[in-house]
């Protein structure tokens, strides 16, 4: 049984303890971020339990739809019994690295801390099938470690892959933006967060002037 699948109920419950509630507060950032419209369509992937699916699915209402795709059977099974009542969310067990057989239907697609996880050869995947997810104005907010970062940041987060994240090293030397504008998006823009040891990125197909709120 895989580590998500056995840790699914504690969870949230331990990432907001050893990251003294940073964690629960940078996903909250990240759906701001997104900024959820009533009636809007969303795609979460690597949804988890569920939690942020579930901020979004209250901004998008009844009339929007959100759907949470993980791999982990039981992190779906714990979503589904958390938030199943919502009306516009739903969860659903996939892998995101096979073809998702979407085309044009979500206004955005949400994904945080899920990027890190894929093997190397997946993640530039995901910015190309997200795009084409993703309606003609859509918009997709990818929040993870920062791969951009450099300096005694980056020597920080490559130690700290090091101890908790050894087989994901390489994603540190992903270049997030590079996939992101070569998928087709045209905008691209990073938000860092602590101390830009983490990032949150807004990815647009069309440029936008829309004001992020803070
Ligand atoms: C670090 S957790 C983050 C969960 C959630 N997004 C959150 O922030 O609380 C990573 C999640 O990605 C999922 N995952 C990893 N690889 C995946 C894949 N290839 N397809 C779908 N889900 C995947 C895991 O099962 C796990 O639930």
């Amino acid at each position: 049984m895989d580590f998500f699948d056995r840790t699914a109920p504690y969870y949230d419950f331990f990432s907001d303890l050893v990251s003294f509630g940073h964690y629960a507060r940078f996903l909250k950032r990240a759906v701001q971020i997104l900024a959820p419209q009533e009636g809007e369509k969303v795609l979460e992937l690597c949804s988890g339990t569920g939690r942020a699916a579930s901020w979004i699915a209250r901004a998008v209402g009844d009339e929007g739809e959100v759907v949470g795709m993980d791999m982990a059977t039981s992190m779906v099974d714990v979503a589904t019994k958390r938030y199943g009542t919502l009306k516009s969310l739903s969860f659903r067990v996939g892998d995101i690295t096979k073809p998702w057989h979407l085309q044009g239907h979500f206004d955005g697609i949400f994904m945080a801390m899920g990027l890190h996880e894929l093997p190397e050869t997946e993640r530039e995947g995901v910015p190309k099938r997200s795009y084409l997810a993703l309606k003609e104005r859509g918009r997709m907010v990818i929040a993870d470690f920062n791969p951009e970062a450099s300096g005694g940041k980056k020597d920080f987060l490559v130690s700290l892959f090091g101890l908790i994240e050894r087989g994901n090293l390489s994603y540190l030397f992903f270049r997030q933006e590079e996939a992101l504008r070569k998928a087709g998006f045209a905008q691209v823009k990073s938000f860092p967060e602590l101390f830009g040891l983490l990032q949150i990125t807004l990815a647009q197909k069309v440029i936008s002037t829309r004001e992020t709120s803070g």
